[in-house]
């Protein structure tokens, strides 16, 4: 697939295969997020890949999933994630401004595991102070968000927004996901 493909292809994940993602996978795509830009080269970013089953049970507690739809939208038992990436802020280094930073490296992931047939969601519905402790973070480390990740055991699809932005389950369970039409968010030259 070439990067426009996995690009338009890339939808968020919510159900996923009992399969395990190799440690190989996980530590590229942390590298993928170590090489996006960052403001002023100062990469504040760290990460904790959590992929022990224990930790995960614990763990998936934590989050809140497709909150338009919830609980529908929750992986269903024995779709859970099978890995999460959290991703940390070095507040020492950074305590405002690194948003930026945050969203090119986790982008970076997505799209790398995507192109390995693995499916994402991105997570900001985070307990925080409940991971803080289970994963034993330092207090001048934040928790920015968390990346689940696990092979696709559902095809979501994008539909030209007609009213609502909701995104929706149909009968079948599919999930349809609305996006805003070029036309009506592209300007060429004067607003
Ligand atoms: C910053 C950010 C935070 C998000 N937080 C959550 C979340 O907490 N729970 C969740 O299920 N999805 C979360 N999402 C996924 C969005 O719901 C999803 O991107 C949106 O519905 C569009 O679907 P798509 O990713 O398939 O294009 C988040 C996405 C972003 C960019």
């Amino acid at each position: 697939m070439s990067l426009y493909e996995l690009i338009i292809s890339r939808r968020s994940i919510r159900q996923f295969k009992p399969e395990p993602v190799s440690r190989e996978i996980l530590e590229r795509l942390v590298s993928a997020a170590r090489l996006a830009p960052s403001a002023s080269n100062l990469q504040p970013l760290e990460f904790i890949v959590v992929d022990e089953a224990e930790l995960r049970k614990q763990f998936f507690p934590c989050l809140k999933w497709a909150g338009y739809i919830a609980p529908e939208g929750n992986p269903k038992q024995g779709h859970e994630p099978v890995a999460y990436i959290v991703v940390l802020v070095n507040l020492q280094v950074r305590d405002k401004g690194y948003e930026r930073d945050v969203g090119a490296a986790v982008e970076n992931m997505i799209l790398t595991v995507w192109e390995e047939g693995i499916g994402s969601c991105w997570l900001l519905s985070v307990e925080r102070d409940k991971v803080q402790e289970m994963l034993k973070i330092p207090m001048n480390y934040k928790i920015d968000s968390v990346l689940a990740l696990g092979y696709p055991d559902e095809k979501p699809v994008v539909e030209d927004i007609e009213g609502s932005l909701k995104y929706w389950k149909d009968k079948q369970e599919c999930l349809h996901v609305p996006k805003r039409k070029l036309e009506d968010i592209i300007h060429f030259n004067v607003f």
